[in-house]
């Protein structure tokens, strides 16, 4: 075995063992490859700005990560309780705007947001009635959430659930849209059916693109979805052990993740705490585990040991 050979073995050898490893080795061609699209897209900022669909989307929060959504099922809403804008569903409509649409949209609903600018189409002004598609009525606004529209950055968003779509939809009615054309029965019935809103919906769930990459380069699939399911099970649970892991964690699916690396730990519960407790901060745990007593150990090394 030559010598980059060997290299290469103690690399894959050490993000094994420290997947957050991985990192540290691809930085650099993150970096040169982040360079090489910003300057590509310096060079092309004209053309970019003629296509109807620009490469990239400039956004006032780019150092922000995808929110971690747990995979559910939500049951099957009361599509009557959801068609009235109650001052809970604007509210919550407003929150999930100010978060996942003012971007383009602005937050006055006029389509003039930070990313706005580089879009063809622009995105829509709510506040006229000038130029709708699909249309502001509930249906209209569903319809774009569940499908985008194509030909432009109107994306489905995809992982909102009925519920979270029908406040937007109230809250861009009420809040910008003139006069708000209201929704026919019949229109009602045909959404119900289009978007199967009488069935239980499945939403797969999502996990920051950081936590995503620590997950891919080893077990990749089953792995994820045993740590996904894992985290569900515990966030479900009032058990001592699953009231210890939420102390003592700092990021949830990194101390999964850490104790999904390696079987050892099953050996002994020394080891188990050693695992932990010698790369604290950075395997998901917290400084919390010092004030552990031997009990809480216990029962903690036994509840994790159901899981893994
Ligand atoms: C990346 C930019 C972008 C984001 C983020 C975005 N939109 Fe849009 N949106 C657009 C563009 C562009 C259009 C216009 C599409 C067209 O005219 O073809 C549009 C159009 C719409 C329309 C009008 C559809 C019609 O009937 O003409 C609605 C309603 C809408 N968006 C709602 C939302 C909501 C709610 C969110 C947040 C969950 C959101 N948008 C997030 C860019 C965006």
């Amino acid at each position: 075995m030559n010598s980059i050979e060997k290299l290469i073995q103690e690399i894959k050898k050490d993000i094994k063992e420290n997947p957050s490893k991985l990192f540290g080795f691809l930085y650099p061609y993150i970096l040169v490859v982040g360079l090489g699209v910003g300057v590509f897209y310096l060079y092309n900022i004209n053309k970019v700005e003629e296509q109807t669909i620009p490469p990239a989307v400039p956004s006032s929060n780019q150092a922000e990560d995808l929110p971690l959504i747990l995979p559910s099922e939500s049951m099957s809403s009361d599509i009557s309780s959801l068609t009235t804008p109650t001052d809970d569903l604007v509210n919550k409509g407003k929150t999930l705007f100010n978060a996942s649409c003012a971007a383009c949209h602005g937050a006055d609903g006029k389509g003039d947001g930070a990313a706005a600018a580089a879009l063809t189409p622009k995105p829509r002004n709510f506040t006229s009635n000038e130029g709708w598609i699909n249309g502001p009525k509930l249906s209209g606004i569903y319809k774009t959430l569940s499908e985008g529209i194509p030909g432009s950055a109107m994306v489905a968003f995809d992982n909102l659930s009925p519920a979270d779509k029908f406040a937007l939809a109230h809250y861009i009615r009420k809040t910008f849209v003139p006069d708000a054309p209201q929704v026919t029965p019949d229109e009602i019935s045909a959404m119900v059916q289009t978007f199967h809103l009488g069935e239980n919906q499945k939403n797969p769930g999502q996990i920051p693109i950081k936590d995503a990459m620590q997950l891919v380069i080893n077990d990749n699939q089953a792995r994820y979805e045993n740590i996904l399911s894992t985290l569900n099970n515990i966030s479900k649970d009032s058990q001592p052990g699953a009231q210890i892991f939420n102390r003592v964690t700092n990021n949830k699916i990194e101390a999964l993740t850490t104790l999904s690396a390696t079987n050892d730990w099953h050996k002994s519960e020394q080891t188990f705490v050693d695992i932990i407790v010698n790369n604290i901060n950075q395997d998901g745990f917290n400084g919390k585990v010092y004030d552990m007593s031997k009990a809480d150990w216990n029962t903690f090394y036994s509840y994790m040991n159901k899981y893994f």
